[in-house]
């Protein structure tokens, strides 16, 4: 990575603000997933090893600008105490007294974090003056929040105007992964699409179709390139606006010699429900009345096929509703198939296809699974994303 690091700096006795991305999945107080968190401690556990004075911030949901106790991050203070091993004082504010009289009274070695900062409204429109007192607590400031690293706000791009700015080991971490699938990958480079919606992921499509031997496009978002091609698609979802875009995607993948390939069958049901009656159809052909949830067995054995071959693989956006277990089986199997690839280097973007990788059971077989959803979607699109932009460069 061209951008400094926390290796190529002196962080000893400094007051260094690590900006995380623990926006964790809460359920009244207890955090459903800690991924984010166990991600964030290698940074950290760097710096307190290093004598630094830690001051830890992040964002956590969208309370929109003001105090609400259930965005707080008390929660999380008492995790990372818990899997540090060392107590993490959670300020009462952002910038304000108890923020400033923590921050001034740690000791090398000792760890605090700041409440919300999306408790200020200036933390979205990335305010100067509250950039600037963020910086005012500390003398070095660490990007280490990849997931929030597509948004321009004060803790993620303003405060690396006014202090040294570095990058942190899990934004290194996934850059490096990722950037190197994306610049120099070992091919064949395989990439899996799904999700909803097609206008969700032209850029992604339009970026990778430059770079990847085949794409496989699976979950709802097919229907519409099933509807480019004339196919019946029945109650399926469908974006009327966007069947020309993902005809011309189509050519586009034909002009550039990238295979692309869509679902041959469908499972189908009668209803949005895991208690529907499912009946499997060829793609193109769904009756009026039934509508499309899953690919069809045909089509995960076509995957998986495709997805033995590779050696590069990037997987973004489900299969089916994998939420209803009768159509996650699609999502299963494409997540089988890249287990069972133990020779390729595969990558789980993150949001959907990470929860669901992580609920069907084979997280600890993928080589790296993205802990941005938004963040890894953009660095896929080719977009430079502001939190990393801002930090300095080697
Ligand atoms: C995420 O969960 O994708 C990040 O934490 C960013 O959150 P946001 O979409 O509310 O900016």
């Amino acid at each position: 990575m061209s951008k400094k690091t926390i290796e190529d700096i002196a962080v000893s006795g400094k007051r260094v603000l690590v900006r995380c991305d623990f926006n964790v999945p809460l359920d009244g107080g207890t955090i459903t997933d800690e991924t984010r968190i166990t991600a964030a401690l290698p940074t950290i556990q760097y710096l307190l090893k290093n004598k630094a004075r830690v001051i830890l911030c992040s964002h956590l949901g969208r309370p929109k600008g003001e105090f609400k106790a259930e965005f707080s991050l008390a929660p999380v203070a008492r995790r990372l105490t818990a899997l540090l091993g060392q107590e993490v004082a959670l300020a009462a504010d952002v910038i304000g007294q108890s923020a400033q009289k923590l921050s001034a009274s740690l000791k090398d070695g000792e760890v605090m974090l700041l409440e919300n900062v999306r408790f200020h409204k200036e933390e979205e429109k990335n305010d100067e003056a509250f950039s600037k007192a963020l910086a005012s607590l500390a003398d070095v400031y660490v990007n280490d929040a990849f997931g929030t690293a597509h948004r321009a706000h004060a803790s993620t791009e303003g405060v690396a105007k006014f202090l040294p700015a570095v990058a942190g080991y899990l934004i290194g971490k996934e850059l490096s992964v990722m950037g190197k699938a994306l610049e120099d990958p070992i091919r064949p480079f395989v990439a899996i699409l799904g999700g909803k919606k097609v206008s969700d992921k032209i850029g992604v499509i339009n970026n990778l179709l430059e770079k990847v031997d085949s794409i496989l496009i699976g979950g709802a978002m097919s229907y519409t390139f099933s509807a480019a091609q004339g196919g019946k698609i029945g109650k399926s979802l469908l974006e009327a606006d966007k069947v020309e875009l993902a005809a011309s995607l189509i050519k586009k993948a034909q002009e550039k010699g990238v295979k692309l390939l869509l679902p041959v069958d469908t499972v189908c049901a009668d209803a949005f429900s895991n208690d529907a009656n499912i009946s499997v159809h060829a793609a193109g052909q769904i009756p009026d009345d039934l509508e499309g949830l899953d690919i069809g067995p045909e089509t995960i054995e076509l995957f998986a096929a495709e997805i033995a071959k590779a050696k590069t693989i990037i997987w973004n956006g489900p299969m089916g509703v994998f939420e209803m277990p009768k159509f996650a089986v699609g999502t299963v199997g494409v997540a089988k198939a890249m287990a069972e690839n133990s020779g390729a280097v595969t990558i789980i973007g993150g949001g959907d296809s990470a929860a669901a990788v992580e609920q069907l059971g084979f997280a600890d077989k993928m080589s790296h699974i993205s802990t941005g959803g938004g963040a890894s979607l953009e660095f896929l699109e080719g977009i430079e994303l502001p939190g990393v932009a801002a930090l300095n460069n080697k």
